[in-house]
């Protein structure tokens, strides 16, 4: 009977045919242990030469790293192994035979492992990595559709840029001009006038000449959008969005976070609410904390948002920032007209910002003024200020980065690899 790696606990002591790749193998004398893996899984096929005869033995003793297989033999409980089986394989059919694969058991340099990152996603940890990513996607749906939002799908190719005019990817579009979208947030927004509570979920661009380890240019975003909720509504649902994808990966992901040696204590803690700071008192925290590089302002970088986290070991939202470095459909806050009713959430561990989001302005005239200051006039944009005059409402959004957020969650260092081609400043390959 054929079987999955992640059904083989369904099977025990019966004898099954699996699917699988050979991801590494050892041997000794009379026996050999092969690493097989068939993407739902990894498990260890033990290979002893008195059951399957002298010819199989040999082969399997040779066969390269990658050769392609279906193995057959005994499902039995092995308390050591990870899975808590291995397979006692009685016989097996090459595929296909591998030979010299480039991405050996032993240390590769990270542009090698880049360039071959078609070949480098079937390692343990890469598969780790896609499974986390996978299962916050799941999350992500389960979590939207359980609280009454609607999936909308916003265009990746517009007219118009929604955060800023300076990181846009051009294209010709016939005879226009186009761009790819950086945010579906004004479309969104268009959408929660319909629908009420919307999200999305799509690739966004970013012409963005950084090169940090929090830096893509392709990333995909998760972006709710509700028409009827204020800036304090909206960081309730973000908070609890977040310990919800937190606590599936937990649930649901037990073996990849510890192929990932992952502190599972440290993602049990998170849980609504969060702490909120707000930018001034970010401010007067980073001055005290030592860092004379920071003014009333100045956007935060990488090593302050660092400070602020370490400080808590739960992710903390900074509010409140100045209207003049936030983007241009922020809604002022009424006490302080210098600051905007919005908030980014900083993940722990030096993960950085991963939602940023806002209360939109929904005054039809100070919209209006906003584009005059940001000189956003032109067709792109008319439709956006329309929506101000027909049946205005206070709403809110926000736009979750996955990548980062699969960056924090499975505790991998670099962004590059936690989508399955990367692109970055300096690569399109493969
Ligand atoms: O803060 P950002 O630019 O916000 C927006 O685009 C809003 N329009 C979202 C909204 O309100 N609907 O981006 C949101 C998130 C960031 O917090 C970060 O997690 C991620 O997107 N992000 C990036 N991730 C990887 N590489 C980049 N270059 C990123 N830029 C932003
Ligand atoms: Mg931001």
């Amino acid at each position: 009977m054929k079987t999955t790696i992640a059904e083989v606990h369904k099977h025990v002591n019966e004898t099954v045919t699996i699917g699988a790749w050979l991801h590494n193998k050892r041997s000794s004398g009379k026996i050999a242990f092969l690493q097989l893996r068939d993407g739902t899984g990894f498990i260890q096929g033990v290979v002893v030469k008195s059951v399957v005869g002298e010819n199989l033995f040999e082969q399997a003793k040779h066969l390269g790293q990658e050769s392609s297989l279906y193995v057959t033999g005994e499902i039995v409980k092995d308390e050591r192994s990870p899975l808590g089986f291995e397979m006692q394989v009685s016989g097996y059919e090459i595929i296909q035979e591998a030979e010299d694969y480039p991405i050996t058991p032993k240390e590769h340099g990270t542009e090698f492992l880049m360039d071959h990152r078609h070949l480098w996603l079937r390692s343990k940890k890469q598969h780790a990595i896609m499974k986390i990513r996978n299962e916050i996607i799941r999350s992500t749906f389960e979590f939207f559709n359980d609280n009454g939002y609607v999936k909308i799908d916003p265009p990746i190719l517009t007219g118009a840029s929604a955060e800023g005019t300076t990181e846009l990817f051009h294209t010709k579009y016939f005879d226009e001009d186009a761009y790819l979208s950086q945010s579906g947030q004004l479309y969104l927004e268009a959408a929660a006038m319909a629908l009420g509570k919307v999200f999305s979920f799509g690739p966004t661009f970013r012409a963005e000449k950084s090169k940090t380890r929090r830096h893509l240019i392709e990333f995909w975003m998760i972006e709710p959008e509700m028409a009827f909720m204020d800036h304090d509504d909206s960081l309730v649902v973000q908070e609890n969005y977040v310990e919800h994808i937190v606590q599936s990966v937990l649930k649901n992901c037990d073996i990849e976070l510890d192929t990932l040696e992952r502190d599972k204590e440290q993602l049990k803690k998170i849980k609504a609410p969060f702490p909120r700071i707000t930018y001034d008192e970010a401010i007067e925290f980073l001055k005290k904390e030592g860092f004379d590089d920071i003014d009333w302002g100045d956007d935060f970088g990488a090593p302050h948002e660092t400070a602020i986290a370490e400080a808590h070991d739960q992710p903390v939202f900074i509010t409140h920032f100045p209207t003049e470095i936030k983007a241009f459909y922020m809604q002022p806050d009424p006490n302080n007209e210098k600051v905007a009713l919005c908030a980014d959430l900083i993940a722990p561990e030096g993960y950085g910002e991963i939602i940023g989001g806002s209360e939109r302005i929904h005054d039809y005239e100070l919209m209006k003024q906003r584009y005059k200051e940001h000189g956003l006039e032109g067709p792109a944009y008319e439709w956006y200020l329309e929506l101000r005059k027909y049946g205005s409402v206070p709403h809110s959004g926000f736009g979750l980065g996955l990548e980062r957020t699969v960056a924090w969650i499975s505790g991998t260092e670099h962004i590059r690899e936690t989508i399955p081609f990367p692109r970055l400043l300096n690569r399109l390959y493969p």
